[in-house]
């Protein structure tokens, strides 16, 4: 173990309420507000003494060569010889990168003007197709800031059951229905059955040419025009984007498209000036490196293995959905850059909810249960509703005391009525929830995710993961007959007969 990491280890685990007490300056050197949001670490455990041995395990890891390497549009993702860049989509990368994007959004955006003079004849309804990072971004800030002001009904669908396609199509008329189909590869089983299925549902509803209503989104144009999409209407991504990064980039359209262009771009500028912060700020200020040494210690030094992630804001509700994948996919890892061994923990399983409804489903185990779980409320300043203010300050009121009475907890001769405390949580305030502020946030998980992989060594921009799965059904799908175990012999045998 590298000194550094032992002195994190060495910084201890002292209770967080001595912390306050020894450090009279904690709650403002561990609040940092940037870009209208406040990010408050100070009810965790990371002592002055451990934020400064992180600080040289960040330098030992080259925290900031690393992060220049990203933003400069180096190769970063070694193990599929690619660049990322994501920043490159909101103005902050390679100026050679920044243009192309820039041409590309151009391209997407006389699209939409297109659309919204009904060139492609009325259009009311968007059904939007594809899966994982191809559809969990857009399905989260459409549902996070289209409420009020959508200007198209808009269903996303991922899953391969078509129980889900049913169901998003059961109010669009087929006649004023533009089908999104979005795939960085455009080769994903989920995503062309359904575009299949939705194509058909097209035809039997009567619209003549199904395929004149196809936009593409994708990053293998050539295989989007041989399914049949006009090249007209495929818009293209850089491959150097990833799918659980790629929001920013075409696969933003139905983003853009309902919630207008001007909102597509603030939340591109609000994500670039978190950006800037992440790129700039002092290690000690700045926000997705806190939040990536606090993730470390509690996965590293206090061995938990999960972290929760409350949205006290409803329209934030599919926020653990879509940081789940990007955490998740991205460092859920187990060798290093180099194919060694991680050594340690690396990303937390990720969990959540919303308030107040989980506070009557899981906080019990939270207070008292025998896990220590860190806990992430998020929060927005201004409601977004037309209801009585009563409900947000509710709201506020108990979020602010769910942090406060994990870490007070309350002593008492019983034991089933006594609650430990010293259970941390970070809060992450938002002045109001509009496109910047949400661009901000989700840049600031993005980075946080990418700070925690150099921080662990590992790339966060592959996901062979996912693939032995998806080979082995390919391999059911095509009869071939794989050595498989007993069990999925069995099921196989009930569900599909003799023949497999
Ligand atoms: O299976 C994982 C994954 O490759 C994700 O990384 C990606 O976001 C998703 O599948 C969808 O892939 P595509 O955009 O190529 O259809």
């Amino acid at each position: 173990m590298s000194e550094a990491w032992a002195a994190v280890e060495r910084s201890g685990t002292a209770p967080l309420a001595e912390l306050f007490q020894a450090e009279p300056d904690r709650l403002d050197r561990l609040t940092v507000e940037e870009s209208g949001i406040r990010f408050d670490f100070s009810k965790t455990h990371l002592s002055t003494d451990g934020l400064a041995a992180f600080v040289r395990v960040a330098e030992g890891m080259d925290l900031a060569g690393r992060r220049e390497a990203m933003f400069t549009g180096a190769i970063v993702n070694t193990t599929e010889g690619r660049a990322a860049e994501h920043s490159a989509e909101r103005g902050q990368g390679s100026p050679e990168s920044v243009a192309r994007a820039n041409v590309l959004h151009s391209r997407m955006r006389a699209l939409i003007d297109a659309i919204e003079a009904e060139a492609f004849g009325p259009v009311r309804h968007i059904l939007h197709i594809g899966i994982g990072g191809s559809a969990l971004g857009p399905d989260f800030v459409i549902d996070a800031l289209g409420r009020d002001s959508a200007r198209y009904d808009c269903a996303v669908v991922s899953n391969v059951d078509g129980a889900a396609l049913e169901e998003a199509i059961a109010g669009f008329d087929p006649h004023s229905t533009l089908l999104v189909i979005a795939s960085k590869t455009f080769t994903t089983l989920e995503t062309m059955l359904n575009a299949r299925s939705a194509i058909a549902w097209l035809s039997e509803g009567g619209v003549a040419d199904p395929y004149g209503r196809i936009v593409a989104l994708t990053a293998n144009p050539e295989k989007a025009v041989e399914f049949g999409v006009d090249e007209t209407r495929v818009l293209p991504f850089s491959d150097t984007v990833g799918g659980r990064y790629s929001l920013w980039s075409s696969i933003g359209f139905p983003i853009a498209l309902a919630l207008g262009w001007e909102a597509f771009e603030t939340l591109r500028e609000g994500a670039a000036a978190m950006d800037r912060h992440f790129r700039y700020a002092p290690t000690e200020r700045n926000a997705p490196v806190l939040a990536a040494f606090v993730d470390r210690y509690y996965a590293n030094i206090r061995g938990c293995q999960t972290r929760a992630v409350f949205a006290y804001d409803e329209r934030l509700r599919l926020l653990p959905a879509y940081l789940q994948q990007l955490e998740m996919e991205s460092n859920g890892k187990s060798v290093r850059l180099d194919g060694s061994p991680v050594g340690r923990a690396a990303a937390a399983v990720v969990w959540g909810g919303v308030g107040t409804d989980a506070q009557h489903a899981v906080f019990q185990l939270l207070h008292q249960g025998t896990h220590l779980v860190p806990v992430e409320f998020v929060a927005t300043l201004e409601s977004g509703h037309h209801q009585s203010e009563e409900h947000h300050r509710q709201l506020l009121i108990n979020c602010f005391a769910q942090g406060a009475a994990l870490m007070a907890g309350k002593a008492s001769d019983d034991p089933h009525r006594s609650y430990p405390g010293d259970r941390p949580s970070t809060t992450i305030l938002l002045d109001r929830l509009d496109p910047a502020t949400l661009g901000a946030l989700l840049a600031f998980y993005e980075q946080r995710t990418f700070a925690n992989a150099v921080l662990l060594g590992i790339n966060p921009f592959d996901q062979f993961g996912v693939e032995l799965g998806k080979e082995m059904a390919s391999s059911i799908d095509a009869g071939e007959a794989p050595d498989f175990d007993p069990s999925t012999r069995a099921l196989m045998e009930r569900a599909f007969g003799e023949e497999g």
